[in-house]
């Protein structure tokens, strides 16, 4: 299980309830699109408090290390998300951000790989200040990811660029497989941590294969780091929807007591994606989607759905409380046992070529890219109601939704001559975010 920290400024946004007084927040008739007013006026907020946040770090330098940069989650990720950060003023004024990796690049010819990424991303304001962005960026070649010498010279020019400032903060951004992550955190440690600021790592999943993979990384980067240092993502959790949940579930009085086990029959947590292995078969064969998606972005989804209230879910120390409750509700699933799940691998469907198709799949791989997998959360809220959690790849459409199915109103069967359809509550995560309510009204 991954567990994210935020930083105190996101957090506020996290949880920030949108004020019900301001006419802006006034919801629409569902599905209440979150790219609305209310979003708006939260960006707003949250632009105030950077920029306010910024005048108090014009003393600190914040520099940004890319381990991978001429990599995949770097090329799609990384890079998109700083520059859109920078276009909505979220980056201080003295951050700088240095790609590094073994590919043969100059500061020069790495900015105008980069620029070809970047076009477009930010629409024409982006384009327009695509250039000042690229030269916030700069490129450190090594032989290795843990190559002394190379994080001494990352050391002298991050030193170089943060000279003028009194405060240096290092994040290294950890866009590197797994297996290179304690490597290159023990070099870090002993080459190219400031010694007059805050340094954070920060990794993506996976952590690991398995309990035991997990937990030797885990050793291995505690030999280097302390856990406050440590920043695992689950880059789910920075998803706008996920990240309403608490305000949803805890900041409407309405669904409070219809959140258990007298009024829900079952909750079911779909993702699909519409495409297949794509030629990155290589890594996803090692995994396989319970280990890809289920047990990190869905069980994120899933503990958020199922946890008691958190003691706080803002301000200083909020995340604590939060993980405490997620792994509370997890602790009351049960093992999973190989009935209670159903596994499936996708063939060819007229064009488009089945799993074991893809070349950079092994011949012959039972590697599932399917499983619908039926437990319980067995406390005194959810006892007895079905959770049900899906996920595939190569399906009919791209899709990732929560849908907290309602039990029949009592009486109903013999009020109405025809069913009534069940209520439904749905969070859909992607494509288009949204929130809405199905409800019963005469046709
Ligand atoms: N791609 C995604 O969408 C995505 C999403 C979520 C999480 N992740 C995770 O993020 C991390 C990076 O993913 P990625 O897709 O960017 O990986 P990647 O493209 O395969 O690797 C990133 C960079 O690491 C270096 N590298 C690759 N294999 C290496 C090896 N065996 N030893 C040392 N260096 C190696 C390469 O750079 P140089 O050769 O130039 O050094 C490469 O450009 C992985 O842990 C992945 O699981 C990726």
């Amino acid at each position: 299980m991954s567990e994210t920290k935020q930083a105190p400024t996101t957090a506020t946004t996290v949880v920030k309830p949108p004020s019900a007084t301001s006419s802006e927040n006034r919801m629409e008739p569902s599905p209440l699109e979150l790219d609305s007013p209310g979003r708006t006026k939260a960006k707003q907020i949250l632009k105030q408090s950077t920029a306010a946040s910024n005048m108090s770090h014009t003393t600190e330098a914040l520099t940004i290390v890319v381990l991978g940069a001429s990599g995949d989650l770097a090329k799609k990720k990384t890079y998109p998300s700083l520059l859109k950060l920078y276009l909505s003023g979220y980056l201080p004024s003295s951050c700088s951000i240095i790609g590094f990796a073994r590919s043969d690049y100059s500061d020069e010819s790495f900015r105008v790989r980069l620029g070809k990424i970047l076009a477009g991303i930010g629409g024409s304001e982006g384009d327009e200040q695509l250039n000042s962005f690229l030269q916030l960026c700069s490129y450190c070649r090594g032989k290795a990811y843990d190559d002394p010498e190379a994080w001494t010279l990352v050391n002298s020019h991050a030193s170089s660029i943060e000279a003028s400032y009194e405060v240096a903060n290092r994040v290294f951004y950890f866009a590197v497989p797994p297996d290179v992550f304690a490597a290159a955190g023990s070099a870090i440690k002993s080459k190219c941590m400031s010694k007059n600021g805050w340094n954070r790592m920060i990794i993506e999943k996976p952590f690991g294969r398995d309990s035991e993979s997990s937990k030797l990384l885990g050793e291995r980067l505690s030999r280097s780091f302390s856990e406050d240092q440590l920043y695992r993502i689950d880059h789910y959790l920075g998803k706008e929807v996920v990240q309403n949940f608490m305000v949803l579930r805890f900041g409407n009085i309405f669904l409070q007591p219809l959140w258990n086990r007298d009024y829900v029959k079952s909750v079911i947590i779909t993702f699909k994606e519409d495409i297949g292995t794509n030629g990155r078969g290589g890594y996803f064969d090692n995994y396989g989607i319970i280990r890809d998606v289920m047990q990190n972005h869905l069980l994120q989804i899933l503990s958020l759905v199922a946890m008691e209230p958190p003691v706080r879910v803002s301000g200083e120390g909020y995340a604590n409380f939060v993980r405490d409750e997620k792994v509370k509700a997890l602790r009351c699933i049960p093992p999973l046992k190989l009935d209670d799940v159903l596994l499936g691998q996708y063939v060819r469907e007229g064009d488009e070529p089945g799993y074991l198709e893809d070349p950079t799949v092994p011949e012959g791989s039972i590697c599932p890219t399917y499983c619908l997998a039926k437990f319980n959360v067995n406390n005194a809220r959810w006892a007895g109601v079905p959770f049900i959690m899906k996920a595939g790849k190569a399906l009919d459409k791209r899709k990732c939704e929560i849908r907290i199915q309602f039990k029949q109103p009592p009486g109903s069967s013999s009020m109405f001559e025809s069913k009534i359809p069940l209520n439904e509550l749905v969070i859909r995560v992607q494509p288009d975010d949204a929130i809405y309510i199905k409800m019963n009204v005469k046709t």
